[in-house]
């Protein structure tokens, strides 16, 4: 497996892949690597010929009051699990290189990415996209693979693709789930025994939505009062929203439709701050 810093050699080792025909598969990740990213890594190599990590922890996607300097770092590791889920090059840019002083372009989705995230979050999604496009830039890769857990920042950045014409098929992985259903997530590395114990409570309160829903409830009034009902009985979980939305706009919906609605929680377990969704 190469690894790979400079921006000029990665785009001249992708050029090289391009010009024999190899099909290129890009997996964006922030490091902190887990089993959700490894699904990703694994569904981009049944997919691509040749696939490509980048780990690079984005500066422009944290808030000024967020977790960017304490985000969990460790590379050696990244680099041991990237190479055991069959990558064959990890693209690792220096901050400076990707931010040189005087950076002063971004790319920003102005309708997908207002809600939910972007409530809390208001700089977070111009950060990925901004990044995102700059990795599409300098890979050109022939697909890219993102998890469903981070189902806004699916959204935000198939519509930058259509929007700006990015030839890339956006591939979306499965959430992972520890066995008694926390979504995985970097930041659960965070949580003691028992604020991880209470964060069980977000996905049990997305899969009782489901129930109710199979069991023939449809009022998303009723599914989220439900939900936000489940988790105002845990003492450290704050929840930042419980919506129902369309899974491609990430408006609100009324009426759960079939196929077309999912449920997204934000909360914080103390002060660790965690997503997750579910189809519905
Ligand atoms: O999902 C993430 O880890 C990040 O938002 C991404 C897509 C790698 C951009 O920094």
């Amino acid at each position: 497996m190469q690894v790979i810093a400079s921006i000029f050699d990665m785009q001249s080792t992708a050029e090289n892949l391009r010009s024999k025909d190899r099909l290129i598969g890009l997996v964006p990740t922030m490091g902190a690597l887990h089993e959700g990213h490894l699904s990703l890594i694994r569904l981009a190599k049944e997919r691509a010929d040749t696939v490509i990590v980048s780990v690079f922890v984005n500066p422009t996607q944290f808030g000024p009051s967020e977790d960017y300097t304490n985000y969990p770092r460790d590379l050696g590791r990244d680099l041991d699990l990237c190479e055991k889920a069959g990558a064959d090059l990890v693209f690792t840019p220096a901050v400076e290189e990707m931010y040189p002083k005087g950076f002063s372009t971004y790319v920003s989705e102005e309708l997908i990415s207002k809600p939910l995230c972007g409530i809390s979050r208001p700089a977070h999604f111009r950060g990925v996209t901004t990044v995102v496009a700059k990795l599409f830039n300098i890979v050109r890769p022939d697909l890219a693979v993102f998890g469903q857990k981070d189902a806004q920042q699916i959204a935000v950045i198939k519509k930058m693709v259509n929007d700006l014409h990015f030839c890339v098929d956006i591939v979306t992985a499965p959430t992972v789930r520890e066995p008694d259903g926390l979504a995985m997530s970097s930041r659960n590395r965070y949580l003691t025994a028992t604020q991880r114990g209470e964060a069980l409570v977000i996905s049990q309160a997305l899969h009782k939505a489901k129930e109710m829903v199979e069991s023939g409830v449809h009022n998303t009034d009723r599914l989220i009062a439900e939900a936000t009902h489940l988790m105002g009985n845990r003492r450290r979980v704050r929840v930042i929203y419980a919506s129902i939305v369309d899974r491609c706009t990430m408006e609100a919906v009324r009426e759960v439709l079939p196929g077309k609605a999912m449920m997204a929680i934000a909360a914080w377990v103390d002060e660790v701050r965690l997503i997750d969704n579910i189809l519905l």
